[in-house]
């Protein structure tokens, strides 16, 4: 079964939306296999976007990541990376199509970093790696 990473980040768990978020996941038709609240430490986040370390929005976004508790989730299905790409919208949450996460729940706040609620695996090897990153304990 195909398995992805979903995070929740500091600003969806700021604004209560952790429920709305599961919610969807739940209503598409995924399975919710592993779930837990956290607070990154700047190892994590780096670790986690280390394919963006040079890029300008690199530390604004790390530091984003450290601003709050994040809530961390498995969700497994059939095409589950692309589905839930779909389910959170295009990055910029000005630009996200309405009937998305980002769509209908986030903007353009003027923020260092664009917040945008969510994050989700974009490959089958990302997927792998994140959740080594964020479940290490299930990979024993
Ligand atoms: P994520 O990894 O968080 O799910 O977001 P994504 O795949 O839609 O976008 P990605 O390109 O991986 O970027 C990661 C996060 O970096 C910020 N970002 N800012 N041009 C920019 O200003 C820019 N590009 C990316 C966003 O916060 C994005 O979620
Ligand atoms: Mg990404």
């Amino acid at each position: 079964m195909e398995r992805t990473l979903i995070l929740v980040k500091p600003d969806g768990v700021r604004r209560n939306l952790v429920g709305e978020v599961l919610s969807r996941v739940e209503k598409k038709g995924y399975v919710i296999s592993a779930l837990k609240m956290l607070e990154a430490d700047r190892a994590l986040s780096v670790r986690h976007y280390a394919e963006h370390e040079g890029k300008p929005f690199f530390e604004p976004l790390v530091e984003f990541m450290l601003s709050g508790p994040i809530v961390a989730v498995i969700a497994e299905g059939n095409r589950v990376i692309e589905g839930f790409r779909k389910l959170a919208g295009a990055t910029d949450p000005t630009v996200a199509e309405p009937g998305t996460i980002r769509g209908d729940l986030a903007r353009d706040q003027g923020t260092k970093v664009v917040q945008n609620i969510v994050h989700g695996s974009d490959s089958p090897e990302s997927a792998d790696r994140e959740i080594k990153i964020f479940f290490p304990e299930l990979s024993k």
